[in-house]
């Protein structure tokens, strides 16, 4: 077992007593490109990431849930009857929100006993959240007897469950992305998402062979998306849908993007509109590069990401562009921010023998410019889904 796994059963057995029934993990991710696109009917290309969240767990005979975490001092308990949205408060949102949407979904779900324990950095844009949310659900899935992990179909549907919990009690409008990349990626894969039908393939992702590195950095700048922006982002591109009269932006093909672009009322949603558009586009782009083994032009797809994420959809922050400007002015084959932005991570690919130097350049960088954290770094490889431990 893991670290963070042993963690989660030591914590189990002194919080609660007695040994848990079952350990069951689900990975953080970070997204190759396709960022801001989910929740647009788009496409979106992650990949899972090894670390991962623990969650040691036994089920109760009544309607009880209790929730501990390594990362946290004492306990929380709600009955589930009372879970709603924004309650209970904090992290236990998350789980209980999982058991909440199971509930009714219709699934027959029992009181449980949850300890948490994590290797999967939290606010860094690498999707905790959705880490925790997989590793209960994948628990109650089994523990139910509901047959969710056995196929992609039931995993569809357990990470479609996830996201509700994140939306309607977490209280957080985000996509799909994260959950699906959770509990549906391939080891050794990305996961090219559409999420107009929630269908999948799984690209072949592995730099190694290449010389390549996929170099993740953490800029530790706050990111949080409860603040209100990413909401906001979410409103805007629903305005420059119905203004175009589509039901997402996604329907907007590329060909006709100027012309819609002269429809549009602002140009806050014109930006917002290209952003998605040609993002859709570059992921498109980057899956047919990673098909010819073509890592420069996928450098430069990344790249183009994070200048339409900087410029037209305005989500990056001072941390994030100096992690891209240094990374690419050390020779970087592309580089941009991941996730929703505002702070949290951004990803660099470069090769393996420039890492060293890339990641004092960026440390230096950070020193110069006055930014009051400090990056830290992991080298990136695709991993396998959540399930059992
Ligand atoms: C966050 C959300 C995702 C997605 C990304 C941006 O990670 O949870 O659903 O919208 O931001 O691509």
């Amino acid at each position: 077992m893991t670290d963070a796994a042993t963690a989660a059963v030591e914590l189990f057995e002194q919080v609660y007593g007695g040994p848990p029934a079952g350990v069951w993990q689900s990975p953080g991710r970070v997204n190759l490109i396709g960022e801001h696109t989910d929740y647009n009917d788009g496409l979106v290309l992650p990949i899972a990431l090894p670390q991962r969240t623990f969650a040691a767990v036994r089920p109760r005979t009544d309607r009880r849930l209790r929730l501990a975490s390594s990362g946290q001092t004492g306990q929380t308990e709600v009955e589930l009857d009372q879970i709603a949205p924004g309650h209970p408060a904090d992290w236990a949102r998350y789980p209980a929100g999982v058991l909440w949407a199971l509930a009714r979904a219709g699934h027959i779900t029992p009181g449980l006993d949850v300890a948490i324990a994590s290797d999967v950095p939290i606010g860094a844009g690498l999707s905790s959240s959705a880490a925790l949310e997989g590793a209960v659900g994948a628990a109650l899935s089994d523990l139910a007897g509901l047959g969710l992990l056995a196929d992609d179909e039931g995993r569809r549907q357990l990470a479609e469950l996830c996201q509700q919990a994140e939306n309607e009690i977490a209280l957080a409008p985000t996509g799909g992305m994260d959950q699906a990349a959770s509990l549906r990626s391939r080891a050794g894969h990305a996961l090219y998402l559409d999420c107009a039908d929630g269908s999948v393939s799984h690209v072949p992702f592995d730099l190694t062979a290449a010389g390549m590195v996929l170099l993740v950095v953490d800029t530790g700048a706050t990111h949080a998306l409860g603040d209100g922006q990413y909401g906001s982002r979410r409103a805007d591109c629903e305005q420059a849908a119905s203004q175009l009269g589509l039901h997402s932006l996604r329907a907007l093909d590329p060909a006709e993007l100027e012309h819609a672009l002269g429809d549009l009322s602002h140009q806050r949603l014109r930006q917002r509109t290209r952003h998605v558009v040609t993002e859709i586009e570059r992921v498109r782009q980057a899956v047919a590069a990673l098909e010819r083994s073509d890592l420069v032009g996928l450098g430069r797809l990344f790249t183009a990401s994070h200048l339409s994420l900087r410029d037209d959809y305005e989500v990056s922050a001072p941390e994030l562009d100096t992690v891209v400007d240094t990374a690419l002015a050390g020779g970087a084959l592309g580089a941009r921010m991941t996730g929703g932005g505002f702070g949290g991570s951004a990803i660099v690919l470069t090769p393996t023998e420039a890492v060293a130097e890339l990641r004092q350049a960026i440390d230096q960088a950070f020193l110069q410019a006055g930014h009051a954290s400090r990056p830290t770094f992991f080298e990136a490889v695709a991993a396998g889904p959540g399930g059992p431990a």
